[in-house]
């Protein structure tokens, strides 16, 4: 299956960056992998209208489509405005804004009726891989911040241990081919043959210098990357290991 490599800008982005993206979508004319970048919210309209070869998507939204809910946005709205896929289920909204796995399960829904696919990220704390529970934990996150419908078009997984974020540390290749071939037999023996190619993304520190390694691990579909994907040149490499390991 084709890789899909997303950025996920975080709350990092002005008017500014609509250049990146438009030199990273120049960039894309003719790559064999998918590319998405998830900028704030604020950006996503121009990032939109300003590309054709990569996806354009949020990190967040609401679980109603619309409502008294003060400061919030939802998934119809970031749709209608360009988001093609929405990242829920961030370790730092799940940490910051006490977001449990029911919460996610209801935006992973609200992202599939808008027409949109989610992202859905699942991963362990250091201190949970220490006590050998990584497989019990993404166990129990699938379980419940998944829907009973997942495809391969609704849904992407992200494996994100919350450990690597932002820290430079990247779990060891056999770590990461551990994950994911649980996240792969657990969609397989949950939805059947129709997930067969949900992607499933790997997250944590992915840079150029590692990305050839961690894309060359079976059952990665791809990256989500936070840090390296807002230097542009940084991103394109990321984007040229994935189309080359295909
Ligand atoms: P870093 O790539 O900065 O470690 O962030 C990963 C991440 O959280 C992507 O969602």
């Amino acid at each position: 299956m084709s890789k899909l490599v997303a950025g996920n800008w975080k709350m990092f982005g002005n008017k500014d960056m609509i250049y990146d993206i438009k030199k990273i979508d120049r960039h894309c004319n003719d790559t064999k992998c998918e590319v998405a970048i998830c900028p704030p919210f604020q950006l996503i309209s121009a990032a939109n209208e300003q590309t054709k070869n990569i996806k354009i998507g949020a990190q967040n939204c609401h679980i109603n489509t619309n409502g008294a809910h003060t400061g919030e946005v939802s998934a119809e709205m970031l749709t209608e405005v360009g988001a093609e896929l929405i990242i829920v289920g961030h370790s730092e909204r799940r940490q910051d804004n006490s977001e449990t796995n029911d919460i996610v399960k209801l935006k992973t829904e609200a992202v599939h009726r808008a027409g949109a696919t989610a992202i859905v990220c699942i991963g362990e704390t250091l201190e949970e891989r220490t006590a050998e529970q990584t497989l019990s934990v993404l166990q129990e996150q699938m379980l419940k911040s998944l829907p009973k419908k997942v495809t391969p078009v609704n849904t992407v997984v992200a494996y994100e241990p919350v450990w690597a974020i932002g820290t430079g540390l990247v779990p060891a290749a056999d770590q990461i081919r551990a994950a994911h071939s649980f996240i792969r037999g657990f969609l397989a023996s949950t939805y059947g043959a129709e997930a067969h190619d949900v992607k499933i993304l790997y997250g944590g520190s992915v840079k150029d210098t590692n990305a050839k390694e961690i894309f060359s691990i079976s059952n990665v579909n791809g990256a989500l990357v936070g840090g390296a994907s807002l230097k542009s040149t940084d991103f394109i490499e990321i984007i040229k290991a994935a189309s080359n390991s295909m």
